[in-house]
């Protein structure tokens, strides 16, 4: 661990200064970068960037023992020969978003996050207009954003935040496209969890127009 949290793991430019995604990995990426926000464990995240080995992922989690668990599986995946195509910042995801140049990124992701349920916190939740104003700053025409929650007040407040960008484009046409986990999104912890306790996540897919 102590030989691989430097390596996996990255700290922001100082006084706000771009960060060039492509500058946090050995060789520029061919399928370009994406970014979870919130990775929790990294049970996401992981899977995804087995599936997508050309693909540069960065997780962004303030948690640590959740960092530590990435960063485990990274390097016991990178030391037995895999792609070695992830970067960890352990920060407030939003100095990443605001950090980030234009159309920088490839997708997008924030799933189950803190829902801050009482009223005077709601301005905290991650997943809120400035935020998705800056998703749809750093996403290409045609790209995707990936949004999940489980708390009802959650998925009204979500829809309400997407039906007010519109540079993004909600991309469902029926109950079925977001009551069910398409096949290319890997399940999360958190996901399993809430399903486990009889919660019914919505998942939404919006697309950079
Ligand atoms: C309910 S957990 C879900 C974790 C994971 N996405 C999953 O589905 O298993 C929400 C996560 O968001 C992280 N989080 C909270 N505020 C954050 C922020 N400002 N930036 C990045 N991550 C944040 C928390 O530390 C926590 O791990």
């Amino acid at each position: 661990m102590a030989e691989w949290l430097p390596r996996v793991s990255f700290t922001l430019p100082p006084g706000g200064q771009g960060l060039d995604p492509a500058s946090l990995f050995a060789a520029p990426m061919k399928d370009g970068y994406r970014v979870e926000v919130g990775f929790g464990d990294g049970t996401h995240l992981f899977s995804l960037a087995e599936a997508m080995p050309t693909t540069g992922f960065i997780g962004v989690e303030p948690y640590e023992h959740g960092v530590a668990k990435l960063v485990t599986r990274v390097a016991g995946k990178v030391a037995a020969g895999g792609p070695d195509n992830i970067r960890v910042l352990t920060d407030d995801a939003r100095l990443l978003l605001k950090a980030l140049p234009d159309a920088s990124l490839a997708g997008g992701y924030v799933l189950f996050p803190d829902p801050w349920p009482k009223k005077r916190h709601q301005w905290r939740r991650i997943v809120n207009p400035d935020t998705l104003a800056d998703w749809a700053r750093l996403l290409p025409q045609g790209h995707e954003l990936r949004l999940a929650t489980d708390v009802p007040d959650y998925q009204r407040w979500m829809l309400r935040c997407i039906l007010g960008e519109p540079r993004f484009a909600w991309l469902a046409e029926g109950r079925a496209d977001w009551l069910r986990r398409p096949a290319d999104w890997p399940a999360s912890k958190y996901e399993q969890k809430a399903i486990a306790a009889g919660r019914t996540p919505h998942y939404y897919r919006l697309q950079r127009v």
